[in-house]
């Protein structure tokens, strides 16, 4: 089918993104709000991102024109009769999404394909509701859609055959990758995000670590393009809530449920960038540097990081009076504290990727001897991340159960390894996909991480997934590619 003209219901972020996203690629675009307001809302935005578009010189003037004059706006959905495609993306409520596919149904013609751009509401209900489950489908972009170069597509065990390959091609035109998957809440990239996010807000409540830190572990540690609350800031904190939600409901898997911080944040209103105020605030006042003092260091044990040759390079001296003890470690440190004669000038130090130190302050750790710890690694070039010391401290207690719930889903059989990889670097920007990461990370490292963190945690879903260990146990460093 040549899909020509497309509609979009509901121009918030993503149904305004999506519509540039067509009319970029050419197409017609019939956008539909509910009232005069909310059009103008879903027009600010398309207007917003093209014309930053073209500040940056990315799009000529004329270019900018062209696209805007492709979309027409309209509050009326007898609008969409004759479209070829109409792609839904109103809020998660399944049973608004059900009535609009059923008007949608009795409005286009027989051939149009109805999509949802739904998080993780099932497609079949949608489908089944209509008078043409064969040609409902879900197509799920990313925030910010004009960038995310993936898009889900969501077949079901109703869809008919083609449907999803015409789907998969007309991404491709838009300049996607396409990933198909079938009708499981989540998907593939929410699945595996969401629990992650949900995770940082929960670490965050413990008060393992800061917002500041958890965000610039996990960007700057990790190279992951942000960190969890200036993302879940961008995805719309009640978004987030909404999957997860739908997450529970499906899986009865503790993760998912909402943590209590981020259901406060949506109550009170604050949205994230939509609302102007999420974790982060609409102006944030600029960062005191820390003073430095004068400071002594001592490495207890191996120093896995050469960290002792660039402190001395930096002036530097080991000292048997040390203000700082630096135990290397990706494991708590208490137990190496109290051998010491003084336990208060111990911190543990894993340092993450070449940029980031975790800093672990026991619970008999100094103040002074945390803030000597924070000096010294701004001197050796590292961002330091105080964190309290506990298994995983923030990236491998975030990003390992991550890595596990990927070998889960792929031993699933729901998601081959390219496409789980290639959904989250292209989904998420990520730098690498989960099964990359087990690369280069060593299967046994995260097996072992794992283990540490079902030990101290006893969440079910942190012990190793059942091939992880398989493979570890059969001496196998690398998930095998077939
Ligand atoms: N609309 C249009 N274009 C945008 C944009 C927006 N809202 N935000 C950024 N861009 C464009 C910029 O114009 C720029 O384009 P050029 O390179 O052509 O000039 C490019 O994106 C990079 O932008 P910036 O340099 O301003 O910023 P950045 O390098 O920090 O990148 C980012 C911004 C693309 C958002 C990047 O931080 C990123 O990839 N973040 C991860 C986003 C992510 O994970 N999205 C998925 C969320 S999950 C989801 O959406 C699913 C769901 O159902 C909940």
């Amino acid at each position: 089918m040549a899909f020509e003209t497309v509609g979009v219901v509901g121009l918030g972020t993503m149904g305004a993104g999506i519509a540039e996203v067509f009319a970029r690629a050419g197409l017609r675009v019939i956008g539909v709000e509910a009232d005069a307001e909310a059009l103008a809302r879903g027009r600010g935005h398309v207007e917003r991102s093209t014309a930053r578009a073209a500040d940056r010189g990315k799009l000529t003037a004329g270019q900018r024109a062209e696209i805007l004059g492709r979309i027409t706006l309209t509050t009326s959905r007898e609008d969409l009769r004759e479209v070829d495609l109409v792609i839904e993306a109103i809020p998660e409520v399944l049973d608004h999404k059900v009535s609009l596919f059923q008007d949608l149904d009795r409005i286009c013609k027989p051939e149009t394909v109805l999509a949802t751009n739904t998080s993780s509401l099932p497609v079949t209900a949608v489908a089944a509701a209509t008078g043409r489950p064969g040609r409902v489908i879900g197509m799920h972009f990313f925030n910010p859609a004009p960038v995310m170069r993936l898009v889900e597509v969501v077949s079901t065990v109703v869809t008919a055959p083609g449907v999803t390959a015409e789907i998969s091609e007309l991404a491709g035109r838009l300049g996607k990758t396409a990933v198909s998957v079938g009708d499981r809440a989540g998907f593939v990239v929410n699945r595996l995000l969401l629990p992650y996010l949900n995770h940082a807000a929960v670490l965050l409540e413990l008060g393992i670590a800061t917002r500041d830190g958890i965000d610039d572990a996990m960007r700057l540690g990790v190279g992951l393009p942000m960190g969890p609350f200036a993302l879940l800031d961008l995805i719309g904190l009640d978004t987030a809530y909404e999957v997860m939600e739908v997450l529970f409901d499906e899986t009865r898997d503790r993760r998912h449920a909402p943590s209590p911080l981020l259901r406060e944040l949506v109550t009170a209103g604050l949205l994230g960038r939509k609302s102007g105020h999420g974790f982060y605030g609409p102006q944030e006042p600029p960062k005191e540097p820390e003073k430095s003092t004068v400071i002594t260091f001592a490495i207890d044990g191996p120093d896995v990081h050469g960290l002792g040759e660039r402190l001395r390079a930096a002036g530097f001296r080991p000292s048997d009076d040390p203000d700082t003890v630096l135990h290397c470690t990706d494991r708590p440190v208490i137990e190496h504290a109290v051998r010491l004669s003084d336990p208060a000038r111990l911190v543990g130090l894993h340092v993450v990727g070449d940029k980031v130190a975790e800093l672990a302050g026991t619970a008999l750790t100094s103040p002074r001897a945390a803030k000597a710890a924070r000096d010294l690694m701004r001197v050796a070039g590292l961002t330091p991340v105080s964190c309290k010391d506990r298994a995983g401290f923030v990236t491998d207690a975030l990003l390992f159960p991550y890595l596990n719930d990927a070998v889960r889903m792929y031993d699933s059989g729901y998601a081959s390894m390219a496409d789980i990889d290639a959904a989250m670097r292209l989904g998420c920007g990520y730098p690498a996909g989960p099964f990359e990461m087990l690369g280069y990370l060593g299967l046994a490292k995260v097996r072992d991480g794992l283990r540490a963190l079902y030990a101290e945690y006893r969440e079910p879903a942190f012990a190793p997934a059942p091939l992880l260990d398989q493979l570890v146990t059969a001496g196998v460093s690398e998930f095998p590619r077939s």
